[in-house]
């Protein structure tokens, strides 16, 4: 069968870690029909604003996306693209499986989680606004159904994978109406998953426990904010943003993106490491029903990583792109 995905090579070292990943996967034989997006430097010499270019048009109808990371300005500029697609496309779950790399030098063995992260509101809701000069005010946007609707969707991701218990982060005990609210919504749904392990934690305690002990966790339930920052906390248990996956999921559309950034510093000398995107596209194959190929490539990159001789600069080897993409190709079938 033959899968339509749009790809999003994104800025800086996207198109060199989107082009390996190409790569492996036409290698573990699974048949894609890689649509592309405009590339960012074409669409600005035309005056074309990125999220009207066609972008979300192009996911609705192919239902997935791989995606590359894109540059986004500090402070002043146009919003984010990635929390416009997220909304465009009502992404509201961001799902970050955080899990040790086999031969990825980290703190801590033996990290297993999921944090699932409630993408659409909370303090990303962007209003911002100036009350009086020097005042400026943000809202933290809490709604019952959405907390309700990320509640369900962690549920029922733990019944399908096979995950014994959630922790809902939190801060209830300053934030009294919007946690409180976003921890009332989860309570009632946790009620309907007896099979499911339910447990409460406040964010600043959880942070700590994170780092202390982090194998305590299977799975973690956030708002917006808290997610964002307690996601990456988490990768960096296990090596950074280079090794963990991540996936942007709606009712029935999702974008699976890098982490990391587009690594201005690197991008164009063919050293990028492709593995974040690898990982995220792994999880992409089992979402559109190619899980063989995903196992697959993914005992490849761990072999590739238990090895050791083909690595990318950033987790201490020596080789290219191009030397680590042929490495996990050569070793697909080992
Ligand atoms: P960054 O992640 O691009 O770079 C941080 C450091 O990590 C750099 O030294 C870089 O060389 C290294 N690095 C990142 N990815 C790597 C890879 N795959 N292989 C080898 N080394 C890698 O973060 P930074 O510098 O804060 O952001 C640069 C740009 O990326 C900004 O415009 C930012 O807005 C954007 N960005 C986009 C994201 C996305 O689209 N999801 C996420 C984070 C940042």
């Amino acid at each position: 069968m033959k899968h339509l995905v749009t790809l999003i090579p994104g800025d800086g070292i996207g198109p060199e870690v989107s082009e390996a990943v190409q790569q492996i996967i036409e290698a573990a034989g699974v048949s894609i029909d890689w649509e592309p997006t405009a590339a960012r430097g074409d669409l600005e010499r035309r005056n074309v604003d990125f999220m009207h270019s066609g972008v979300v048009e192009a996911i609705r109808k192919s239902r997935v996306a791989l995606k590359g990371p894109l540059t986004t300005s500090v402070a002043f500029g146009p919003p984010s693209i990635n929390v416009g697609l997220r909304k465009a496309l009502d992404l509201f779950a961001n799902v970050r499986p955080v899990k040790n790399l086999l031969g990825v030098k980290s703190r801590f063995q033996n990290v297993d989680m999921v944090l699932i992260r409630e993408n659409t509101e909370d303090l990303y809701a962007g209003l911002e606004h100036e009350v009086v000069p020097g005042v400026v005010e943000s809202l933290k946007i809490i709604t019952e159904k959405a907390s309700t609707r990320i509640a369900r969707f962690a549920f029922e991701y733990a019944r399908k994978y096979g995950r014994k218990k959630i922790h809902g982060i939190h801060k209830a005990n300053i934030m009294k109406m919007s946690d409180g609210l976003f921890l009332t919504s989860i309570r009632k749904v946790a009620a309907e998953y007896p099979d499911i392990e339910y447990k409460e934690l406040i964010i600043d305690n959880a942070c700590m426990q994170m780092v202390l002990n982090p194998n305590q966790f299977d799975m973690l339930l956030l708002t917006n904010l808290y997610g964002d920052i307690m996601s990456d906390l988490a990768a960096g248990l296990v090596g950074g943003l280079g090794v963990v996956p991540s996936a942007n999921v709606g009712e029935d559309v999702a974008i699976f993106e890098a982490v990391h950034g587009t690594a201005p510093d690197i991008a164009g000398k063919g050293i990028a490491n492709p593995t974040a995107l690898l990982m995220s596209a792994i999880l992409m194959l089992v979402y559109i029903g190619e899980p063989k190929a995903a196992h697959r490539i993914e005992c490849a990159l761990h072999k590739v990583y238990l090895e050791g001789k083909s690595l990318t600069r950033d987790v201490g080897g020596t080789a290219t792109t191009k030397e680590f993409t042929e490495a996990v190709i050569r070793t697909l079938d080992k």
